[in-house]
């Protein structure tokens, strides 16, 4: 079997853990403040908070915000739900929009028709690691006063004009999810450049406790809850942060590896990269007709394909209920989730699998 992705644990990672837990501080500590400091440096920005997903990162960047009754957020249709159901936990109402149908992200037409006076936020998503064109998005934040929290998910490494997404956002959100191919099991990293903010939520995530350089807790300040990352996990981050680039070198290798065999194969159309971004490639993604059979004979003969992602309009969460808005007709959304396919990419993938993987699709679709 070719899998889809492998992660990518090394002896350092099982050392580091094994530091961990010889030394008895398990919860999190010194190694998880590591962690976010070797990420926040990375990425280039001033905060980096870990929490315990992307999707409890999303909740608490809206909470932060003050997001919620009464206040609309809007989010594109192809995504992971959880883009959607952190603004309905925090009680605010996600406000669908169509997505590009080639570059996959959110439609910043779709994204502006959709603005009312209700609207405090947008969480567009840097799908599979190809960014959200951030010139348009500040545009639109200015021009309407809204927040961009962006759901960085799978964009760890990616860039637009030279920023890394997680330096462009208002808040971004990672997540450390084994799929990811920087993970910590389970996991994610908030990160801001506003100061406020990061203290709110260092708060926030430790029970709501007062903030001291000390890191004692000498006061609770605020109602909050418990989304800390625990040394263990971080250790393992730490062992990736430590080849991030030899990791995203490898991806980037593969996936142009990929369009030189792909790009003319009929059959086959290949996603657009957003102008101005360069993709990390968490997902290497085709389009092709009847996705579903293609899917299913692939994995067949030994390669595990996988659907992109969802298209939330097409779910009860979503489409039966009062407190969703789906705005337009989700044409973009609806042809990535008919025809979007991911194929197998992970940093150990040899040539020969690579290859493998391209005769397999090119019979499918020849
Ligand atoms: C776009 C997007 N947002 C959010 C999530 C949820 O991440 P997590 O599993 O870390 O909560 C995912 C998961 O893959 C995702 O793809």
């Amino acid at each position: 079997m070719i899998p889809l992705i492998r992660p990518y644990i090394t002896g350092d990672a099982k050392r580091r853990v094994n530091e961990v837990l010889d030394s008895g501080f398990l919860t999190e500590g010194p190694v998880t403040r590591e962690l976010e400091t070797v990420v926040a440096r990375y990425l280039g920005v001033a905060h980096c908070l870990a929490v315990t997903s992307c999707t409890t990162g999303l909740e608490m960047a809206l909470r932060c915000l003050g997001v919620s009754d009464g206040d609309e957020v809007i989010v594109p249709d192809y995504t992971y739900p959880a883009t959607a159901s952190a603004v309905a936990l925090v009680g605010a109402t996600p406000v669908i929009v169509d997505v590009d149908p080639q570059t996959m992200v959110i439609d910043y037409d779709a994204l502006e028709a959709a603005v009312t006076p209700a609207t405090k936020a947008v969480i567009p998503v840097s799908l599979f690691g190809n960014p959200v064109d951030y010139d348009r998005l500040s545009t639109i934040k200015k021009k309407h006063g809204l927040f961009v929290i962006e759901d960085a998910a799978c964009a760890l490494g990616a860039e637009f004009k030279g920023r890394m997404v997680g330096a462009c956002a208002d808040i971004s959100v990672f997540s450390c999810h084994p799929r990811k191919f920087v993970t910590t099991g389970e996991g994610g990293l908030v990160t801001t450049g506003n100061a406020e903010w990061a203290e709110w939520m260092l708060s926030f995530k430790h029970f709501g406790m007062g903030v001291h350089e000390s890191r004692q807790c000498t006061s609770f300040d605020r109602i909050g809850t418990n989304l800390k990352l625990s040394n263990i996990l971080a250790a393992v981050g730490l062992s990736q942060m430590d080849m991030v680039e030899e990791l995203l070198d490898r991806r980037r290798q593969l996936a142009a590896l990929y369009q030189e065999a792909l790009k003319s194969l009929p059959g086959i159309s290949l996603p657009t990269v957003t102008e101005g971004g360069l993709h990390s490639y968490q997902s290497f993604c085709v389009f092709v007709d009847e996705r579903d059979r293609v899917m299913a004979s692939m994995r067949e003969k030994g390669v595990e394909v996988q659907i992109g992602t969802y298209s939330l309009h097409m779910h009860k969460a979503f489409n039966a209920n009062d407190k969703v808005r789906l705005h337009g007709a989700m044409q973009g959304s609806r042809r990535a989730f008919e025809q979007c396919l991911t194929l197998p990419l992970f940093h150990e993938m040899t040539r020969e699998e690579l290859d493998t993987v391209v005769r397999l699709l090119a019979e499918e679709v020849g």
